[in-house]
């Protein structure tokens, strides 16, 4: 009896033993990782001490029943400096042949190839290395992960084209590659990726059309295509994105055309950003559909009258400067949101009084450009009705007030007011900016002592003292 118990008991210590201690060869994969990084300052993997079980080593997780190593998480955060390792990927790493996941983001440091072999590891599934300098070509056998369910690489340095293999995923959700150097046009095979649910290939150098291949895609969600050289037109087939697609980013590329119609047919869209491109004609006027937008961003493109009526009951940020419109007046449903934050109608052939505007809400403001309009009275009731405001810009229009009556919220940065017909003295308090200009107004005195040049001052009657000329005594 008492032995069967103590045999029992033996039993149960040696199965509890040797679960603990991981496999050899995850052990040893990961201590190849390990040495092949060469700097970990905050000690990420102070952990990781051969002859201790690897599955307690912090950023591993194993798995039942065999206990192997399934995935590896390695986060740094952008805001701490010091929390980033530094090195190469081991392709030792592939030893780990029951890893379904692999999370190396904001390690910022680590750099070097991605290993090929990686990517015949066949139970990976997520692949999230973000924010680090790898580089080189994207491994040509990325095609073999045809298990893979979201594939990010964003944020690091690779080039060479997008492989033709990447139209084997099929299941991925998530296709991720921004922010890299990646050239060549976009492969036809990404038609193929039928769940996909994000893609963002956004800040690369990409070239050629945007694919007429949307029709296939009915989960899509985001699409971000933003900072490259894309050209032609907005492809029909987006139109099949509508039911769902909520956020569309084709800023900063070199597309050309008209603003198609059926963009006022997307009723989940949240965020249109078509900046910084070659588009022209009016803004159509099935936007007056598009009841949920919240960011609209149409500025610098070839743009003109009339503005259509939007029914948005809260937008909050709109940029549509420097197109060809004439809106005169700020519109009502700006005015009226309810939560805007961020407003920017810089050229856009505003002629009112600013005393006059009276939004319904200012407290969430913290960047309003009304810049190269033509504006007069003064901005210091809406200033001070501001709480959180980052930036204010107001340069080339007729604003004529004191500047030393404007009260400066506590968390203005950036102020620039040039080429208006502002008087008074430059107060003390602008000491506290990061950027000023107040150059080209009738502005009188000595100047307290700041950081700013002497372009930020000039061409104001009898404003003295350094970075400009001294004042007379
Ligand atoms: C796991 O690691 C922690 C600290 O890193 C340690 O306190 C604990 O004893 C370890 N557990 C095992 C079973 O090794
Ligand atoms: C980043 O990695 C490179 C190459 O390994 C190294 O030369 C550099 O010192 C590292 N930077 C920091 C801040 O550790
Ligand atoms: C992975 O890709 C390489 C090169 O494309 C190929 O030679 C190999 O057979 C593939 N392996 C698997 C398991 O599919
Ligand atoms: C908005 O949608 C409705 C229903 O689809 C349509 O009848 C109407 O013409 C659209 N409005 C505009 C301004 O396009
Ligand atoms: C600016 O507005 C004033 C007063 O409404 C008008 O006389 C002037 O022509 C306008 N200037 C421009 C450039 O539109
Ligand atoms: C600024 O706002 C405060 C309180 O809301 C008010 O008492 C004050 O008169 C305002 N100042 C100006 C210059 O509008
Ligand atoms: C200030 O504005 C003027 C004209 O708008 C411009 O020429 C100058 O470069 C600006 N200076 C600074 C420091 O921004």
């Amino acid at each position: 009896m008492a032995s069967a118990a103590l045999t029992f008991i033996l039993i149960v210590s040696i199965f509890a033993a040797a679960a603990a201690i991981c496999h050899p060869d995850d052990e040893q994969g990961l201590l190849s990782f390990k040495s092949g990084i060469t700097a970990d300052p905050s000690g990420i993997l102070s952990s990781w001490k051969p002859a201790t079980d690897c599955c307690n080593w912090s950023g591993i997780s194993c798995q039942a029943p065999n206990n192997r190593v399934n995935s590896i998480s390695l986060y740094g955060q952008l805001d701490k400096p010091n929390s980033y390792l530094s090195g190469t990927i081991s392709s030792s790493l592939s030893k780990l042949r029951f890893l379904d996941g692999i999370y190396f983001q904001n390690t910022r440091n680590i750099s070097g190839p991605l290993p090929g072999v990686l990517f015949n590891l066949p139970n990976l599934q997520y692949v999230y290395i973000e924010n680090n300098k790898l580089s080189g070509r994207l491994p040509e056998n990325l095609g073999n992960l045809t298990r893979l369910y979201a594939l990010s690489l964003e944020g690091n340095g690779f080039s060479g084209s997008i492989p033709s293999s990447i139209s084997k995923l099929t299941e991925l959700s998530q296709l991720k590659l921004g922010g890299n150097q990646l050239t060549g046009t976009v492969p036809d095979g990404i038609r193929q990726l039928k769940s996909l649910s994000l893609l963002a290939l956004d800040r690369n150098k990409l070239t050629g059309s945007i694919p007429d291949f949307f029709t296939s895609f009915s989960n899509l969600r985001v699409l971000r295509l933003s900072y490259n050289r894309f050209s032609g037109n907005i492809p029909a087939s987006i139109s099949s994105l509508a039911p769902v697609l909520a956020y569309l980013e084709l800023g900063h590329n070199l597309l050309t055309g008209r603003i198609p119609d059926f963009l006022g047919n997307f009723r989940a869209l949240d965020t249109l950003d078509l900046s910084s491109n070659g588009f022209s004609g009016t803004v159509p006027k099935s936007f007056g559909n598009l009841t949920k937008i919240f960011n609209l961003d149409l500025s610098r493109n070839k743009l003109t009258d009339p503005f259509p009526v939007m029914n948005v009951k809260g937008i909050e940020s709109l940029d549509l400067s420097y197109n060809g419109f004439h809106l005169k007046q700020i519109p009502k449903w700006v005015s009226s949101s309810p939560i805007i934050y961020s407003l920017k109608l810089a050229k856009c052939g505003i002629q009112m009084k600013l005393d006059d505007w009276n939004p319904s809400e200012t407290y969430f403001y913290d960047y309003i450009d009304l810049s190269e309009n033509n504006i007069t009275g003064s901005p210091v009731k809406l200033l001070n009705r501001t709480n959180y405001l980052v930036g204010f810009g107001a340069s080339g229009n007729q604003l004529k007030f004191n500047l030393e009556s404007l009260k400066f919220p506590t968390t203005l940065k950036t102020l620039d007011l040039s080429r208006n017909l502002m008087i008074g003295k430059v107060p003390k308090a602008v000491t506290g900016l990061q950027s000023l200009n107040v150059s080209h107004n009738g502005l009188c005195g000595s100047l307290p002592p700041t950081k700013f040049p002497s372009t930020s001052f000039v061409g104001n009657a009898c404003l003295c003292g350094p970075p400009l000329a001294a004042c007379k005594v």
